[in-house]
């Protein structure tokens, strides 16, 4: 598996300014709080199909993603969430009773996974609490005696490691007051089983708007629910109806194959997308799948109109074509076509024409493996360019695909190229430039 990459809740920062406001009282009371259990875990032959039920509920949650860490033991914790203040490491789930979650109780395993409150305290929202609210009774509980099962495994964490005031955690209250909602799955009455299936999958155990809502500067979510989101070094794209830079165009069937293998008639999966598709939405039943692609379906597209595209004669985009026609071209067409189900389209690919640039960026300096599936065992990769290119020649060839064959976005500057190899630590470029200007 590839370099982990996963969103982190830069809210964290301005929350101790929300807690320092004091909310003493509500914390007592959020604390202390008890969780009576409505369905408890059976015996028998009955627990054997309960464990399996669970099992299934961890891959749709992706538990696994965030609690191993690279190299690491399954759920012994330990992986890192970068912030720009310093890290948390996600913890020790194993049934280690001293630097796991042995010991635990179902009612305190319930008040972490769907309340936020951990063996230390609150919890950061690095761990999608916020999304797991919305898990039934049922499948909690189902939950919990699969994580029960999982062989101890010694490892200490240490989860904390921001430094004074944000690793206070009696200040996250102030950011549960404001944006965690904690309540469980509510189906829409006049919706159709498969409608609220989808929504449950996709708001509870998939956490998908994780990625895909925008944050605000508390690192709530905004309103702008599954309309793109920006990830470090990676854009989760539009996922409602907008017809350019969404699902519009794409039919149930595309976003079902993608979501099974990883790719699809129009697309391949790339960075942390590819990471839940290996680890979770590939397990997925075609029941649960369609549910989703349902559900996407019915989103109402969101309003960000397609832009005017940049003119072919434009000095960018006249560099931007021979560069693509060179280096390009050989794999994804002339056309933008690419391959079906191998080489991605570039043409009528909504995160080509997305407003924010950061995957395709990332995708053209590093280079990708191809999503690795059970239906799709040999996906192509996409070779890096980093050192082959200069800033400018990426910038030039990226605003050119991004305009071209009915695609339409803002360009990419150099400076955007050059402050990306930085954060992304690509390659530094090799050569000279291939086509003139530097
Ligand atoms: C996106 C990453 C991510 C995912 C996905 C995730 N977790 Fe976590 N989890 C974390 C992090 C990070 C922490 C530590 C947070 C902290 O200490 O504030 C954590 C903490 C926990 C804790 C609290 C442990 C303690 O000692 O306080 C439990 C229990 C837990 N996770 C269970 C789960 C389960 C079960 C799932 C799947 C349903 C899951 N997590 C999915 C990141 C994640
Ligand atoms: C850890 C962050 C993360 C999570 C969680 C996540 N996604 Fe994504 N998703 C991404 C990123 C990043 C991309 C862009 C990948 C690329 O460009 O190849 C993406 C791409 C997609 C696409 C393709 C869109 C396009 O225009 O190419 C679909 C469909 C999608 N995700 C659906 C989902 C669904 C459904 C869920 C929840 C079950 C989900 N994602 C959860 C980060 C995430
Ligand atoms: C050897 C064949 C090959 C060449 C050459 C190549 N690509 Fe790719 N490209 C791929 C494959 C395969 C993928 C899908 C990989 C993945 O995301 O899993 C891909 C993915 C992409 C994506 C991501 C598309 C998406 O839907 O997220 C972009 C953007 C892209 N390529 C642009 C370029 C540009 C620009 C060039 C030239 C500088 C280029 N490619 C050269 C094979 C190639």
């Amino acid at each position: 598996m590839g370099k982990k990459m996963r969103r982190v809740a830069y809210g964290i920062v301005s929350v101790a300014v929300l807690g320092a406001v004091g909310y003493t009282a509500w914390v007592q009371y959020g604390l202390h709080k008890s969780y009576p259990q409505t369905v408890q875990i059976s015996s028998g032959s009955a627990l054997q199909e309960q464990i399996k039920r669970g099992e299934y509920v961890s891959r749709l949650s992706d538990c696994t993603a965030c609690h191993t860490a690279e190299g690491g033991k399954p759920f012994a914790g330990g992986y890192r969430l970068n912030t720009p203040f310093g890290a948390i490491l996600s913890s020790n789930i194993t049934s280690d009773p001293e630097t796991g979650i042995g010991g635990w109780t179902q009612e305190q395993f319930d008040r972490a996974v769907r309340h936020g409150i951990g063996s230390h305290g609150y919890l950061y929202a690095a761990m999608p609490y916020n999304a797991y609210a919305k898990l039934t009774d049922q499948d909690l509980a189902d939950l919990w005696a699969y994580i029960k099962t999982i062989p101890p495994v010694k490892n200490k964490v240490v989860e904390n490691q921001l430094p004074f005031p944000f690793n206070q955690r009696w200040t996250l209250a102030g950011w549960n007051l404001l944006f965690f909602k904690d309540r469980v799955f509510e189906p829409k009455a006049t919706a159709s089983e498969q409608f609220n299936r989808g929504a449950y999958l996709v708001d509870g155990p998939g956490h998908c708007a994780s990625c895909h809502t925008a944050k605000n500067l508390l690192g709530g979510d905004t309103s702008a629910y599954l309309q793109g989101g920006a990830l470090q070094g990676w854009y989760a794209p539009d996922l409602t109806a907008n017809p350019h830079s969404g699902l519009g165009k794409w039919s149930e069937e595309d976003i079902v194959s993608y979501l099974r293998s990883g790719t699809n008639k129009i697309t391949a999966s790339s960075g942390p997308m590819t990471e839940a598709i290996e680890n979770s939405t590939q397990y997925m039943t075609d029941d649960d799948l369609k549910a989703i692609a349902q559900y996407l379906k019915a989103l109402p597209a969101s309003e960000a109109p397609a832009p005017t595209p940049l003119s072919s004669d434009n000095t960018a985009m006249m560099t931007g074509k021979k560069v693509y026609e060179s280096q390009c071209s050989a794999c994804h067409v002339s056309n933008g076509s690419g391959v079906r189900n191998m080489i991605p389209s570039l043409s009528g690919n909504p995160q080509v024409n997305s407003p924010d640039p950061s995957s395709l960026v990332n995708v053209v300096l590093n280079g990708t493996d191809g999503p690795l599936t059970h239906a799709n065992p040999t996906a192509a990769g996409m070779p890096a360019f980093s050192q082959k290119l200069s800033d400018s020649n990426i910038a030039d060839v990226m605003t050119y695909i991004r305009n071209s064959w009915g695609n339409a976005a803002a360009p990419v500057s150099a400076r955007q190229i050059e402050k990306a190899r930085l954060d992304l630590q690509a390659k530094p470029w090799l050569g000279e430039s291939m086509h003139g200007k530097k």
